[in-house]
């Protein structure tokens, strides 16, 4: 396979990149870290200038990379392939505190394989070799028929052998209906690579946490919760955990022997459809209700596309700037198709 180079501009990093490597795989795993969210060209987070070299775009949504921009010279880097040597101008732009841990691939074995919710598993697959990643970081896993899905870590880096993931199943979803769901059991070996994603926790970062996630965006904050938890607590922490009944509630024992035992930590359940002894409402409208002014905090938002989209209005409307809000959006095949939900505003973090 032909290699090519890639200078990344301004740091001048230069890097070997196979024709039929992404420009963002390879820089990733040589430790040079671009900005990147959904690694199939979908957001738009990983757009970048190729100031010299010829560059085959992929599969670029076309909502994501306007036909202006293509003519310009701007590529989705987690989707464009090199065809020549390149030089691409990113925004190599790592915070305080946050580790860089380059991608590697991996083999997993499944350890266990659990319904804990109506159409949600939790997968637990020990790896040939641990897996060094920030909390709030994911996995693309490899799925039969040469597809890839992205998966955020639920488990922490104290154990980077043992990798936990939550799954919502998708109806006639490749991944989850076709594969998890189906014919995937305890015992069979996958492989895999990671770890991926702006989205993880910031330490350095003292302000009171809020973290809202709905169905299975809360893998990478529970990964967050006990990665706080293991180091002592430190950080005063909310957490809403959005879902339409009770039954979807996984993980609450956890969370409620979690705020028994401490005094950092907040649970906050939202049934968005039952009536229940507890709280009802969306995650975005008990925030209103909540933290009419929630300047002062940082705020962690997972889940669908809409939801993560509700609740950056929710709380941009309590005056919490964008730059103390990360986000991650559990774009699908569906959000691609429609490129409804690409966020153009630079000041929008990923
Ligand atoms: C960064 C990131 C992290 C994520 N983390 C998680 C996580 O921790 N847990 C989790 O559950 N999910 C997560 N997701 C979502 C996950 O990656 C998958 O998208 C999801 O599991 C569906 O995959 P699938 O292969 O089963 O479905 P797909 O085959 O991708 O299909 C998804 C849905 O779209 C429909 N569809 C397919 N093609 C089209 C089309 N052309 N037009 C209209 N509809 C179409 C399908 O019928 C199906 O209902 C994450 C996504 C991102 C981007
Ligand atoms: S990371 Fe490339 S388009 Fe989302």
């Amino acid at each position: 396979m032909v290699t090519h180079t890639i200078r990344v501009e301004p740091i001048g990093a230069e890097i070997p990149c196979r024709e039929d490597q992404t420009v963002l795989d390879a820089c990733l795993r040589e430790g040079v870290w671009l900005p990147h969210a959904c690694t199939h060209g979908t957001c738009g987070t990983c757009k970048a200038q190729i100031l010299d070299g010829e560059v085959d775009l992929g599969d670029a949504s076309p909502y994501a990379l306007l036909e202006s921009e293509r003519d310009d010279g701007a590529a989705l880097i987690c989707v464009a392939q090199p065809r020549s040597d390149l030089v691409v101008e990113g925004e190599v732009d790592v915070d305080e505190g946050v580790g860089v841990h380059p991608v590697r691939d991996f083999r997993g074995r499944v350890d266990s394989l659990d319904e804990v919710a109506p159409d949600v598993r939790r997968l637990v697959l020990a790896l040939d070799r641990p897996m060094m990643f920030n909390p709030g970081q994911y996995v693309l896993l490899d799925v039969p028929g040469g597809h890839q899905r992205p998966y955020s870590i639920a488990s922490t880096p104290s154990n980077g052998k043992v990798i936990e993931l939550h799954l919502k199943r998708s109806d006639n979803g490749v991944a989850t209906d076709g594969w998890v769901f189906s014919t995937l059991d305890v015992g069979h070996e996958i492989t895999l690579s990671g770890p991926y994603g702006r989205f993880s926790f910031r330490p350095l970062r003292t302000q009171p946490i809020l973290l809202l996630g709905s169905g299975t965006g809360l893998a990478p904050l529970k990964s967050m919760v006990r990665h706080i938890d293991e180091n002592g607590g430190g950080h005063h922490v909310t957490l809403y955990h959005g879902v339409p009944t009770e039954a979807g509630l996984y993980d609450r024992e956890f969370f409620e022997d979690l705020e028994a035992r401490s005094d950092w930590f907040t649970y906050r359940p939202a049934l968005s459809r039952d009536d229940w002894n507890g709280r009802s409402g969306r995650v975005p409208a008990l925030l209103a209700e909540d933290y009419p002014r929630a300047g002062g905090h940082v705020a962690y938002i997972c889940g669908s596309p809409d939801m993560v989209a509700d609740t950056m209005k929710a709380l941009m409307k309590a005056r919490l700037f964008p730059r103390d809000i990360y986000r991650e959006d559990f774009f699908d095949s569906a959000d691609r198709a429609a490129g409804a939900h690409v966020v153009r505003s630079p000041l929008i973090r990923r």
